[in-house]
């Protein structure tokens, strides 16, 4: 096998966003009780791990991921003892727990930018990046992932500091030694505690093009900052010292959330020496806008189509192949849900094609991961007007597009929101037909998906046909078969418009797998000639098949031997 065995390779992963998950308390947010108390719902689902968005202490800008105090638990999550609670319950549950570590920024709120902003030679003053102003204005033109400048003007000093996503997160200075020191303390700090693993948030944002240079503009407003703050000239250096410092001294699952990751890259990122970190995740899928459809930034109307998603995803499988481990998602906290987005969310189709997406990504090599609710086919919500939005990247790109710049029509925008805000991921874990879908008792913080009367989990549970069985099954069979988890990658029906296929090969096993993407019945004889050459179906989300036809959404999975 050239593949190294290790446990996080073979793991698959759940995702959740705690302030959505369950409420245990009654005040309308999701917390650290409330995942415990669902811990038995993981263990049945069949998942090793779970990624836990941040629980830290922060004031909320950003839903937790601008953190004031890396070493507290955010109070209306809980306290440290629940955490600990948490923990051990998972790992008596054979559940690993792998924590968001989010060290690109701070929030503004944290001692170290209270220090720092406070004059030019405070102490944390190089902490943050800090810039005299070009012109009496900004030092570039960099547009913030949430709209507006990425320079904020701290009237104390007269200087500039950096903020690649809200102004309440401020950016962290890796250049400084002690910050890097002050990071791997903390790291040490939560595996000395007995955590299994960490999902960098935006790390290969760490490191900065000390030139500082203006972006391109494209939207009219702004310049486009990704070339100048994604894969900097020291990440790769400050990843190997995090590795030699902190992670090789654990046994760990790593992730890093890579925005602006190219095959290159990523080898470097995941190489295979372990120099770094496990694995990245990639954003090209779901990045996919159809060509001069999108109304402005990464808002549209739009749907990616089957060959264009498939081009991504079978270059990563085939290009990563003995370089470097994947990772596998459709959905987290920061895209729409996968059924609304590569599926079908009507009634008659949500469920088979919420299956087929699963089996089409989970037959995969890589380390799958599943996000709360995908495992119940959850779907996008609605958005009536911006009352109903609570991401900061939804409100403040409605005030820059529709209200400052009148680019956009307001009805357009909520349009787009439909399509692909982040709110349709955060929307409560529908547990069941109970008022607020069983997600609390209180207020829900963010309105409930008005269709948790059908889907639910109370309902998934009782139905042995139900999304979250078929999900079950194929995390099941992961575990028994070492050809779904290391077995080679080869792309089959290269130019269907409408079948995704390919194998998967190990050891005199082969696996194949084909999924049909459209609402219409479509020819293909490749499952029916593994059949006959010996081969035994190991899933599939229909029961009656049809020769020499893959019927709506039909997914087939087919494993012989070579
Ligand atoms: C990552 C997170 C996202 C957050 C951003 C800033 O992309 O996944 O939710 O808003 O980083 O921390
Ligand atoms: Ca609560």
């Amino acid at each position: 096998m050239p593949d190294k065995r290790v446990w996080w390779k073979e793991a698959v992963i759940y995702q959740i966003y705690p302030r959505s998950f369950a409420d245990s308390n009654g005040d309308g947010i999701g917390d650290l009780n409330g995942i415990t108390e669902h811990l038995p719902y993981l263990a049945e689902l069949g998942i090793d791990v779970i990624w836990l968005s941040p629980v830290y202490q922060s004031p909320n800008d950003d839903n937790g991921y601008d953190i004031s105090d890396y070493r507290a638990i955010m109070s209306e999550f809980g306290t440290m003892e629940d955490f600990d609670r948490m923990l051990e319950k998972a790992h008596s549950l054979g559940i690993r727990i792998v924590m968001d570590l989010v060290v690109n920024h701070t929030s503004d709120e944290h001692a170290w930018f209270v220090e720092s902003r406070k004059s030019r030679d405070n102490p944390y003053r190089d902490y943050y990046i800090w810039k005299d102003p070009r012109d009496g204005k900004e030092p570039n033109n960099w547009q913030s992932c949430f709209s507006g400048s990425a320079w904020q003007l701290d009237e104390a000093t007269g200087m500039y500091y950096l903020h690649c996503f809200s102004r309440k997160q401020p950016d962290l200075n890796w250049e400084n030694p002690k910050v890097r020191d002050e990071v791997f303390d903390m790291m040490t700090w939560w595996c000395e505690k007995g955590i299994d693993g960490f999902r960098m948030d935006v790390i290969s944002m760490i490191s900065k093009d000390p030139a500082y240079p203006d972006g391109q503009v494209t939207d009219g407003i702004y310049g486009d900052m990704t070339p100048f703050v994604c894969n900097g000239p020291h990440v790769h250096e400050y990843l190997q010292e995090m590795n030699r410092r902190v992670l090789s001294r654990y046994d760990l699952l790593t992730v890093g959330e890579a925005a602006g990751v190219t095959i290159e890259e990523a080898k470097k990122y995941a190489n295979k020496e372990g120099t770094e970190l496990g694995m990245v995740f990639q954003f090209e899928h779901t990045d996919l806008l159809a060509a001069g459809n999108n109304v402005v930034g990464k808002w549209t109307l739009s749907r990616p189509s089957m060959p264009a998603v498939r081009a991504v995803l079978n270059k990563w499988q085939i290009q990563l192949e003995g370089e470097a481990w994947n990772s596998l998602y459709w959905d987290n906290h920061d895209q729409p849900r996968a059924v609304s987005r590569f599926g079908n969310d009507s009634p008659q189709w949500r469920e088979t094609s919420a299956k087929m997406l699963a089996t089409c990504l989970h037959m995969m090599k890589g380390t799958p991961y599943i996000y709360q609710g995908e495992e119940l086919g959850m779907t996008n919500t609605h958005f009536r007007s911006l009352a109903d939005c609570r991401d900061i990247e939804e409100i403040n790109a409605y005030r820059q597009y529709v209200e400052e710049h009148h680019m956009v029509e307001p009805e357009v925008m909520l349009r787009c929101f439909d399509r692909v805000a982040r709110d349709n991921a955060r929307t409560p874990m529908q547990w069941d037909d109970s008022l607020h879908a069983g997600f609390t008792t209180g207020t829900p913080w963010i309105p409930v998906n008005p269709n948790y009367t059908q889907i639910n989990a109370k309902a998934a549970l009782a139905d042995p046909d139900s999304v979250f069985y078929y999900y079950q099954k194929l995390i099941a069979l992961r575990h028994a078969n070492p050809v779904i988890v290391y077995g080679r990658f080869h792309e089959l029906l290269g130019d269907s418009t409408t079948i995704y296929a390919y194998e998967r090969v190990l050891d005199g096993k082969i696996l194949t797998v084909a999924c049909n993407w459209t609402d219409q019945p479509q020819q293909c004889s490749l499952i029916d000639e593994r059949l006959a050459d010996g081969g035994e179906e190991l899933i599939s989300n229909y029961k009656a098949h049809r020769e020499g036809i893959l019927q709506p959404y039909e997914a087939r999975v087919v494993s012989g031997d070579l």
